[in-house]
C-alpha cells in the first residue's frame, strides 16, 4: 500500500515528492479546490484539480463526505491558509455520497443534531479534536502507571457484588424474554438471571482490584462501568469509563499525593503532545463563551486553565473545614445556596462543590475525611468514630472529578460495618479474606474518565466526550 497520513505529508514531506492520500472530503470549491481530511490531523490537505484533465462523470462523485484517495505531486501553496498543496494527478473514489442526504455539511451544526448523528459526528474539526485528545489521554494513562511501577488488572464487567452500595446497577440477564421464569407466585424469577445467580454490571472494579493491590503490589483498572442512575445531567452516563489505581501500603495522603500526580501528568501529556487540537478547541470555547453573559464565562482560556491545573498545587480541605466556610458564604449579593448547609454531616451538592473550587479556592480542591454514613461500607474509620478516611477530588467547572479512600483493613471494623449495613457477609466473603490473610493498610481512587476530557476539551456536556453516550435517552448505536 502506498499512501501516507495527511498529517505526515503536511508535517514531514519534502516538496515535488510525489503523495498519495486517503480520505473524506470536507468541501470542494469551484470544481478546483478539495479539502481532504483522514482524520490524522485537524488539518485538510488542500488538493488542487486541473477539472479539464479528468472526466466530468468522476468528478461528479466528488461530494463533500465522499472518500477518495488522491494522487499528485506536493507543491508550496500560494494560496493563503495552507503551506503546501498536492497538484492532483489521479482521483480514485473509493464510495461517493450523496448530497442531499450526507448529513455533515460544511456549516456550523447544532451539538443536538451531532448527537443524534453521532456515527458520522466524527468527521467534524470538533469531534475529530475530542477524539484524538481522548485517545492521548487514555496513552498518558497507561504510560504513567507504566512509569510508576504499576499493573494493568481487568477486573470482570459482570459480578456479584455491588461496590458502592448505592444500589444503582443494571441487572444481567439471560432471562427467556418470551417465557421467563416464574416464582411461586408468578413474579419473574430474577435469581434465575445469568444462569441461576443474581449479577449486575460492575459501578466500580475497586473490591477485585483490591485483592489485586493485595498480591501486586500497586495495580490499576481502567474500564467500562455502569450506574443505573436516572440523572439526566450533564455530568452523568449510565456508562462511563474509570480508572482505579489501588496501592497496597499506602494510607490517605499517600493516596492524595499520587491522584494529584497523576492528574498533573496526564494533563502534561496533552498539553505537550496535543497542541493543535487544545489550541482549536481553546478557539472554540472561546467562540461560545462569547455568547454567554459575563458572569457565567470562565475566567481561564482552555489552555491555560490546563497550564494551571498542572503546575499548580490542589487545595486539601477537610469536609469539616468545607462546611465551616460553606455556612459562612453566600454565593452571591442575593441568593443562598439552593440547598442550605446546616448540619454538620450532610452530603455536599454540587452547588456547594463548584463555590469552594470556582469561587472560594479558585483551584482544584482536595477534600478528605467526609461523614462515615454519607460514604461507601469500604473506607477506613477514623479514631473520631464518625469520619472516614474518604477523598473527593473537586474540579472547575466540573465537580467531582475523583472518589477515594484508604480502605478498611481492620476485619472486626469492616465486619461491623457491613453488618449494620444489612449486607449479607458471604456475599463479600473473598473480600474478607484479604483482612484475614495478610491485611495491610492500602488505599486508592476512581477517576472519571469522561469527566477528564470534559475538563481537558473545555466542553459542556459528558455527551460529547464519549464515542456512543448510554444516557437514559440514547442506546441506539
Ligand atoms: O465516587 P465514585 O462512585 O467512586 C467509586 O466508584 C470508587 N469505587 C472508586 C475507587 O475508590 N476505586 O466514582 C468515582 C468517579 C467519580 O468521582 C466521577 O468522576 C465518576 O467516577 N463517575 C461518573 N462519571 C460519569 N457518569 C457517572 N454516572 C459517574 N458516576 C461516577
Ligand atoms: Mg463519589
Amino acid at each position: 500500500m502506498q499512501h501516507s497520513s495527511i498529517k505526515a505529508v503536511l508535517t514531514n514531506t519534502p516538496p515535488l515528492t510525489e503523495v498519495t492520500v486517503n480520505g473524506w472530503v470536507r468541501s470542494f470549491r469551484s470544481n478546483r479546490f478539495i479539502a481532504l481530511n483522514d482524520g490524522s490531523t485537524l488539518n485538510n490537505i488542500q488538493c488542487v484539480v486541473d477539472f479539464e484533465n479528468f472526466e466530468e462523470a468522476l468528478l461528479k462523485q466528488v461530494t463533500v463526505g465522499s472518500a477518495l484517495r488522491i494522487t499528485g505531486t506536493l507543491i508550496e501553496s500560494q494560496g493563503r491558509g495552507q503551506k503546501f498543496e498536492v497538484q492532483v494527478t489521479d482521483i480514485f473514489v473509493h464510495g461517493s455520497a450523496d448530497p442531499d442526504t450526507y448529513p455533515i455539511q460544511p456549516k456550523k451544526h447544532s451539538m443536538e443534531f451531532l448527537r443524534e448523528n453521532a456515527h458520522l459526528r466524527i468527521r467534524t474539526n470538533t469531534f475529530s479534536a475530542i477524539m484524538r485528545v481522548r485517545s492521548a489521554l487514555s496513552f498518558a494513562v497507561h504510560q504513567y502507571f507504566r512509569e510508576n511501577g504499576f499493573n494493568y488488572v481487568h477486573t470482570p464487567i459482570i459480578t456479584g457484588s455491588d461496590a458502592e452500595g448505592a444500589g444503582e446497577m443494571f441487572r444481567v440477564s439471560t432471562l427467556d424474554a418470551i417465557a421467563p421464569p416464574k416464582t411461586e407466585t408468578g413474579d419473574i424469577d430474577y435469581k434465575q438471571d445469568f444462569f441461576g445467580k443474581e449479577t449486575n454490571l460492575t459501578v466500580s472494579g475497586q473490591l477485585e482490584a483490591e485483592t489485586y493491590a493485595m498480591a501486586l503490589g500497586k495495580v490499576y483498572t481502567f474500564g467500562p462501568t455502569f450506574r443505573a442512575e436516572n440523572s439526566n445531567t450533564s455530568r452523568h452516563l449510565a456508562e462511563f469509563w474509570m480508572i482505579e489505581p489501588e496501592m497496597a501500603f499506602y494510607n490517605l495522603d499517600d493516596n492524595m499525593d499520587l491522584a494529584e500526580d497523576f492528574i498533573k501528568s496526564v494533563i502534561g501529556y496533552i498539553l505537550e503532545h496535543c497542541q493543535e487540537d487544545l489550541e482549536f478547541l481553546d478557539k472554540r470555547l472561546l467562540d461560545e463563551e462569547k455568547n454567554k453573559p459575563q458572569a457565567e464565562r470562565s475566567p481561564m482560556a482552555l489552555i491555560e486553565k490546563l497550564k494551571f491545573v498542572s503546575e499548580n498545587n490542589f487545595k486539601r480541605v477537610s469536609y469539616t473545614e468545607a462546611i465551616d466556610i460553606l455556612r459562612n458564604s453566600k454565593p452571591n449579593k442575593k441568593k443562598k445556596f439552593q440547598f442550605p448547609i446546616d448540619e454538620w454531616g450532610a452530603d455536599l451538592q454540587s452547588e456547594h462543590e463548584r463555590y469552594l473550587v470556582e469561587k472560594h479556592f479558585k483551584c482544584p480542591v482536595i477534600l478528605f475525611d467526609y461523614p462515615a454514613n454519607i460514604k461507601a461500607f469500604y473506607m477506613r474509620l477514623n479514631e473520631d468514630g464518625k469520619t472516614v478516611r474518604a477523598m473527593d477530588i473537586l474540579f472547575p467547572g466540573i465537580g467531582e472529578i475523583v472518589g477515594g479512600s484508604q480502605r478498611e483493613e481492620r476485619l472486626d471494623v469492616l465486619k461491623e460495618k457491613i453488618k449494620a449495613l444489612d449486607i449479607d457477609e458471604k456475599e463479600l466473603w473473598w473480600y474478607l479474606d484479604l483482612r484475614k490473610f495478610g491485611t495491610a493498610v492500602h488505599s486508592g481512587f476512581g477517576l472519571g474518565f469522561e469527566r477528564l476530557v470534559l475538563f481537558a476539551t473545555g466542553m459542556g456536556n459528558i455527551r460529547d466526550v464519549i464515542p456512543f453516550p448510554r444516557t437514559p435517552q440514547n442506546a441506539e448505536f
